[in-house]
C-alpha cells in the first residue's frame, strides 16, 4: 500500500496528525547529507517551510550505489517511520524505510553546493535560487502578501479590477513606455510623410505597456465604487537602482467619494494590515530573515504596526529639509521632486517614522490630481517608508471637467489619447481618490533585503532579462 505524501510543514506542526511510530512519505530536495560508514543524516527541504526534515538512514538496509546518488540538490521520495527526534532543533525525524532518488545533482555541476553565497551571485543563478532559504522565504512571503492584499480588499467590498497591459495612453506622463508592435523593425513601413505607418500595426496606432492601471481603475471606481488593481506594470526607466524595477507589480485601489484625507486613511491601515498579517502568520520565515539578513527587521515591522504615521506637506517637509543643515547630493528648494536622500532623512533621522506628504507643487506630478486652490499644488500623497523612500504614491482626482481638460491642454496631452478619460467627468463625476503600492517596495520592506532584485522571483532591470 502507497503511503500518502505529508508536507514538510504539517509534518513539523502537526506530528500528532500522523503519530509517533507511524509510516509516512515525504519528497523533496536534499540540502545536506553527512554521518558515517553506517549511518546517513539527510536534511529535507520540500518548499513548505523555511525548516527541513531529517531523515536517519540506516546504510546496512540500503544499496550503497542509490545511495551515492543522494547528494546535495538531489530529489527524493522518503517512506518511513516518524520518531522522535534525538538531535535538537526538531521535535521529529524519519526513519527511512525506502528512498526513491528521482532526480540526481551532480556535485561537480550543482552551483547550490554550501550554504552563504552572495544574493550577487544568487541573482545570476536565478532558475535555482528559489531553492535557497532566503528565497523560499520571500517568496512565501510573496504569496501571504498577495494572499492578504484580496482579503484586505475584499473585506471592504472593494472589488478585483483588471485593467488592461496594454494601452495606448501614458498615465503617469513619465514617457518611460515599452512600445509594443507587431511591425517589422527590419523594415518599418512609412507614411509619405516618412514617419511609422502605425495604421499597418497591429491595433492601428501606437501602444504600449502599461506603467498604471489608474486611469482605466477610475473608470471602474466611478461604477463601482471602490476596486483595486494587482497587476504587472513596466517603466523602461534606465534606472539601475537597488529600489527601481523594469517590471514591477502594482496594487492600485480607487475609491469613489474618498477625498485625500480618506486616502490616507486607507493607505496607512492597507498597510499596516499586511504587515500585521506577516507578523501573524509567517514567523518562521521573519525568524529567519531576522536572523540572517536584518536583526532589526521584526522590530521595525511591529513598531509600523503600533505606531501612526507622521502627515505634513511637502512645504513644511522642504522647511525642515533646509533647515537640516545636511549636505543632500541633490539640491532642496521649493519646487524639486524629493529624492531618496530627503525621503529617508525625513523618516530615518528627523521623525524616526513612516511619514505622508501632501501637497506637491503640481509641476512635478501627474496630470490628474486635484488642483488646491493655492494654483501651485495638488492634492497628492506620498508614503515614505525606512530604508525605502517612497512606497505609496497617490492623490485625489481632478473631479471637475475644465480644471481636468484645462490641465491636459496646459501639459499637451493629446486629447485624442484620453478622451474616454476626460468623458468620466462630464457624465456623472464625483469626487474619488486612489493610489498605488509598489509591491517589490513592500517586499523590500517586509523582508528587511535591501535590492529590489531580490524580491521577485525574475527580475526585469537594464540589460538583464536571461530567466
Ligand atoms: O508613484 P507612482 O508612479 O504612482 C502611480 O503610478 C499612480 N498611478 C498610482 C495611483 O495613484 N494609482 O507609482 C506608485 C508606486 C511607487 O510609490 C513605488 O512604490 C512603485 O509604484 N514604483 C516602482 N517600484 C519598482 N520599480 C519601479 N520602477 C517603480 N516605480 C514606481
Ligand atoms: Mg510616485
Amino acid at each position: 500500500m502507497s503511503i500518502t505524501r505529508i508536507k514538510i510543514t504539517n509534518l513539523l506542526k502537526r506530528p500528532e496528525d500522523i503519530g509517533i511510530g507511524n509510516k509516512v512519505n515525504v519528497k523533496g530536495w536534499v540540502r545536506t547529507k553527512r554521518g558515517n560508514n553506517s549511518v546517513a543524516f539527510i536534511a529535507l527541504n520540500d518548499g513548505s517551510i523555511v525548516q527541513n526534515i531529517q531523515i536517519v538512514v540506516d546504510l546496512e538496509n540500503f544499496d550503497l550505489e542509490t545511495m551515492k546518488l543522494v547528494t546535495t540538490g538531489s530529489c527524493l521520495s522518503v517512506t518511513g517511520t516518524l520518531v522522535e527526534s534525538q538531535g535538537q532543533g526538531q521535535s521529529v525525524e524519519i526513519r527511512a524505510d525506502t528512498i526513491e532518488v528521482y532526480g540526481t545533482a551532480n556535485p561537480e555541476g550543482y552551483p547550490l553546493q554550501k550554504k552563504g553565497h552572495s544574493m550577487e551571485f544568487l541573482r545570476e543563478i536565478a532558475h535555482l535560487r528559489p531553492r535557497t532559504n532566503y528565497f523560499g522565504c520571500v517568496l512565501r512571503l510573496r504569496h501571504a502578501m498577495a494572499f492578504a492584499i484580496h482579503t484586505f480588499f475584499n473585506d471592504k467590498g472593494y472589488f478585483y479590477l483588471n485593467t488592461p497591459i496594454i494601452t495606448g495612453s501614458d498615465a503617469e506622463g513619465a514617457g518611460a513606455m515599452f512600445n509594443v508592435t507587431t511591425l517589422d523593425l527590419q523594415n518599418v513601413p512609412k507614411t509619405p510623410e516618412g514617419k511609422v505607418d502605425y495604421l499597418q500595426d497591429f491595433f492601428g496606432k501606437p501602444t504600449n505597456l502599461t506603467v498604471s492601471g489608474q486611469l482605466e481603475g477610475e473608470l471602474g471606481a466611478l461604477a463601482l465604487g471602490g476596486i483595486y488593481t494587482f497587476g504587472p506594470t513596466f517603466r523602461a526607466e534606465n534606472s539601475n537602482t537597488p529600489r527601481h524595477l523594469a517590471e514591477f507589480w502594482m496594487i492600485e485601489p480607487e475609491v469613489a467619494f474618498h477625498d485625500n484625507n480618506d486616502n490616507m486613511d486607507l493607505a496607512e491601515e492597507f498597510i499596516k494590515y499586511l504587515v500585521q498579517y506577516a507578523l501573524d502568520n509567517n514567523k518562521d520565515d521573519l525568524d529567519f530573515l531576522n536572523t540572517m539578513i536584518d536583526k532589526e527587521l521584526i522590530a521595525r515591522l511591529q513598531f509600523v504596526t503600533q505606531n501612526d504615521f507622521v502627515r505634513l506637506t511637502y512645504t513644511d517637509a522642504i522647511d525642515i529639509l533646509l533647515k537640516s543643515g545636511k549636505k543632500f547630493e541633490f539640491k532642496v528648494e521649493w519646487g524639486v521632486d524629493l529624492q531618496s536622500e530627503h525621503e529617508r532623512y525625513l523618516v530615518e533621522e528627523y521623525f524616526h517614522k513612516p511619514v505622508i506628504l501632501v501637497n506637491y507643487p503640481k509641476e512635478i506630478k501627474a496630470f490628474y490630481m486635484k488642483q488646491n486652490d493655492d494654483g501651485k499644488t495638488v492634492r497628492a500623497m506620498d508614503v515614505l517608508f525606512p530604508k525605502i523612500g517612497e512606497i505609496i504614491g497617490g492623490s485625489e482626482r481632478e473631479a471637475d471637467y475644465d480644471k481636468l481638460l484645462n490641465r491636459v491642454r496646459e501639459l499637451g496631452i493629446p486629447e485624442k489619447d484620453v478622451w474616454w478619460y476626460l468623458e468620466t467627468r462630464q457624465f456623472g463625476t464625483a469626487p474619488h481618490a486612489g493610489f498605488g503600492l509598489g509591491f517589490e517596495r513592500l517586499m523590500l520592506f517586509i523582508t528587511g533585503l535591501s535590492n529590489i532584485r531580490d524580491v521577485i522571483p525574475f527580475p526585469r532591470t537594464p540589460m538583464n532579462a536571461e530567466f
